[in-house]
């Protein structure tokens, strides 16, 4: 009998950081189908025009469909992270479930992106498939942070409060994130040109100010922990991770204010998607470095990689 290839720990993680990166630009893909106006470019879904899998050559269809194409190639290597953690030694349960969660979460988005279509870019649907794309990625980091073989081990001195102010910065970012894709669905960015997409509708000025003002509270968070991570006994990697974030969270607000001074000019707005995602990945990875050390309970060393008491492999199978 032909036995199944194994795919390394190491390999399994360097796999999982790609798809992680992978899950993040295409963010920012999707973000310029929005801001070229190209959101009905391809006007049904799957194919891009009723007679047609393939775009006609003009440039919204164009954009749209090579954003389609991207999609696609992303969905393969989440596909490859999730065969390769059946196929990892030793085979963790938990690293498969997560594999497993983001092909599930993949194949919502694609469902999302289409009803937005077909909803006509209503935006409750961009904005839930927007969200989603968020919450991927938190599985994503989960995922690159678990398969590190040494997350468990790590005891790091995180003080119970500076967890639970690293958890309150993960919520905090949220609440900004969705506050700014309301802002955006009532804002003039649509994502088609015929100007004629639904939008939310509140005063701009008034949602633009309570997502600014919820930024401002997340910053001010974030000038806490600095001076939590400096004052309290903890690993060098929170206090790298801390520094990221601050970092990320003060160019956003910069570009937070010059886009709304500029009048949204779509190329800030890009730069503006691209900061929400690196910040959004900056604040849970801090969050995941304070909660190494937890896992350590019912874990034990099995050919230099951690193995849950509960999945250890039964005798020669690996
Ligand atoms: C922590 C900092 C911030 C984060 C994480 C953040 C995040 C976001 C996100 C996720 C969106 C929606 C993107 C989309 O749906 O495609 C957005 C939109 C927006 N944000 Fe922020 N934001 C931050 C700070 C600010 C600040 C300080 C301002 C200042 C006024 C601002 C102004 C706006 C505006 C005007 C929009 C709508 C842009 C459009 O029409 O598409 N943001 N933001």
């Amino acid at each position: 009998m032909t036995r199944l290839p194994t795919v390394t720990p190491s390999a399994f993680r360097r796999l999982a950081v790609v798809a992680t990166a992978l899950l993040a630009v295409i963010v920012v893909s999707g973000a310029a189908v929005r801001l070229t106006s190209s959101g009905l470019g391809c006007p049904t879904w799957p194919r891009c025009t009723d007679t047609s899998l393939v775009a006609p050559p003009s440039y919204h269809a164009l954009v749209e469909f090579i954003n389609r194409v991207v999609s696609s190639a992303v969905g393969l290597v989440v596909a490859a992270v999730a065969v390769a953690a059946l196929l990892r030694r030793p085979r963790r349960r938990d690293l498969s479930l997560l594999a497993w969660s983001l092909v599930a979460g993949f194949f919502a988005q694609a469902v999302l992106g289409g009803l937005s279509v077909v909803y006509g870019l209503a935006p409750g649907w961009v904005m839930a498939h927007f969200l989603l794309s968020m919450v991927l990625l938190f599985a994503a980091l989960v995922l690159v942070h678990r398969a590190d073989a040494d997350w468990p081990r790590v005891t790091a001195p995180v003080r119970g409060e500076l967890r639970t102010l690293a958890t309150l910065l993960v919520v905090t970012a949220s609440v900004v994130l969705v506050l700014g894709t309301i802002t955006t669905g009532t804002g003039p960015h649509a994502g088609d040109s015929t100007k004629e997409v639904p939008r939310f509708g509140f005063p701009l000025d008034r949602v633009t100010q309570l997502h600014a003002d919820s930024a401002l509270l997340l910053t001010g968070l974030v000038i806490a922990t600095l001076f939590a991570v400096r004052l309290t006994d903890t690993t060098s990697v929170v206090r790298r991770r801390a520094m990221w974030l601050a970092a990320a969270v003060g160019v956003q607000v910069v570009i937070g204010y010059v886009q709304y001074f500029l009048n949204l000019p779509p190329s800030v707005v890009g730069m503006h998607v691209a900061g929400a995602t690196a910040l959004w990945c900056a604040a849970v990875w801090l969050a995941l470095a304070t909660y190494s050390g937890s896992g350590a309970a019912g874990t034990e060393v099995v050919d230099g990689d951690v193995v849950h008491l509960d999945d250890r492999p039964l005798a020669g199978q690996h």
